[in-house]
């Protein structure tokens, strides 16, 4: 099995490293399309639009699966990618829908969703958990640890405050969907601000969770064979996904 996973930038690094962790993939090319990032603040039609040239990008590796590792992406333009796209693509809205269903036991349950401005606009975590029948839904953009994720700032004061400016006024959810690429680095900190009963919801792993259910796996790949590109500066990933994936 080879895989293409697509992120606007370094964030999909951490579902590259849930990948990973699982053994499920022989050969892991991974696209970050730096020189544009971020996607959270455009509209839909741009977002449609580079995804688009990412399924292309894909298409001279002969891949067996395109995982969309960014939720805004996955958000707004899974639609148009698989319009495209010759290889089966996946995205981490639905799986994290998927795995919040598992992980929650009452429908009266709050949930939090969290993510960028795309995400949280398109509602689309929101009409999905409704669907499955959830009632008390709250959706957040926030924004602002994107920057602070990418300057790896995981925790202390700065973290502190952007915690409390975001969450003050915000019940204790039973669940949080961290609903963007980057905020399973900052896991910890929310999980400290919560309470650790609060369950979160992490893409990569809800993905892993996703493919283990919906397709076979026969073999495990102890070692994948990695590949990393991006739009803009793929040293500066390949350090990340150093630090980020302990390779
Ligand atoms: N990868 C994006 C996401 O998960 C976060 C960074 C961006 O705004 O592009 O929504």
């Amino acid at each position: 099995m080879k895989v293409g996973v697509f992120d606007s930038g370094i964030g999909g690094l951490s579902v590259v490293r849930s990948l990973l962790e699982h053994e499920l993939f022989e050969e892991i090319i991974y696209f970050g399309d730096t020189a544009r990032v971020p996607y959270g603040i455009k509209d839909k039609t741009t977002i449609i639009r580079y995804a688009i040239e990412a399924v292309e990008f894909f298409k001279k590796f002969d891949i067996d699966l395109i995982i969309v590792a960014c939720n805004s992406v996955s958000a707004h333009a899974l639609d148009e990618m698989r319009e495209h796209s010759s290889s089966p693509v996946i995205g981490v809205v639905e799986s994290g829908i998927l795995a919040t269903a598992n992980a929650l036991k009452s429908k009266a349950s709050n949930i939090l969703v969290l993510g960028t401005k795309a995400t949280i606009n398109s509602k689309a975590y929101e009409i999905g958990l409704r669907e499955k029948e959830f009632k008390n839904i709250e959706s957040k953009a926030t924004g602002l640890f994107v920057p602070l994720v990418e300057e790896e700032v995981y925790e202390g004061d700065l973290l502190d405050a952007t915690l409390k400016h975001y969450f003050k006024d915000l019940n204790k959810p039973d669940a949080i969907i961290l609903g963007c690429t980057h905020f399973p680095l900052i896991s910890k900190a929310i999980k400290n601000y919560f309470g650790s009963e609060t369950i979160l919801i992490h893409s990569g792993d809800a993905i892993v969770e996703y493919l283990e259910c919906e397709f076979k796996f026969p073999k495990r790949y102890k070692k994948a064979k990695l590949r990393f590109f991006s739009s803009e500066n793929t040293d500066a990933l390949k350090n990340t996904a150093k630090k980020w994936l302990l390779i």
